[in-house]
């Protein structure tokens, strides 16, 4: 069965193109979706795209993705990646590996948004990349995936581990 991942914008993304440009450029959501449909052929996997401002709206995506058995999440949380316990708890009730991306480098941007609540659960943090950080992390969400299930393999009784 193929790997299913839901790719999760958090606040304001989806004004990407006019917002802020010398900061986020001026490639919409819909040019980082449409990229990350192509290249989710080239791997061969099914992606879901949700963006909400709301951050009750995220954690009931988040809920819902795992009730149909998501691998796992690509996520730019926007602000709340700053703030949000919320999504932080989902995430950690959903047990399943996630990707956090972010457009800019928020290390040379304001002291608030040095601070993640989510990076030390995720299992791979893209920064400063512009939109190229989404096709990264959905390689290394990709591959982390999959290795974790040829581990699970690897125990099975019976196959060799070599
Ligand atoms: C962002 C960085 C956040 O600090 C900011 O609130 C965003 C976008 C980024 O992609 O660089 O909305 O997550």
């Amino acid at each position: 069965m193929s790997i299913r991942v839901l790719v999760l914008n958090g606040p304001n993304l989806n004004r990407l193109g006019t917002r802020e440009p010398s900061v986020y450029g001026t490639g919409t959501l819909k040019d980082i979706e449409n990229d990350l449909s192509i290249l989710g052929q080239e791997l061969a996997i099914n992606i879901d795209f949700f963006q909400s401002s709301q951050e009750g709206l995220l954690v009931d995506r988040i809920h819902q993705a795992v009730d149909d058995d998501v691998d796992g999440f690509l996520v730019n949380l926007g602000a709340y990646t700053h703030t949000s316990i919320a999504l932080r708890d989902a995430f950690l009730s959903a047990a399943r590996p996630f990707v956090e991306v972010h457009i800019s480098n928020v290390y040379r941007r304001e002291s608030f948004r040095h601070t993640s609540l989510i990076s030390d659960i995720a299992a791979g943090v893209l920064i400063g990349f512009g939109p190229f950080g989404y096709q990264m992390g959905l390689r290394g969400l990709v591959l982390k995936i999959r290795s974790a299930g040829d581990s699970v393999k690897r125990d099975l009784p019976g196959i060799p581990s070599r």
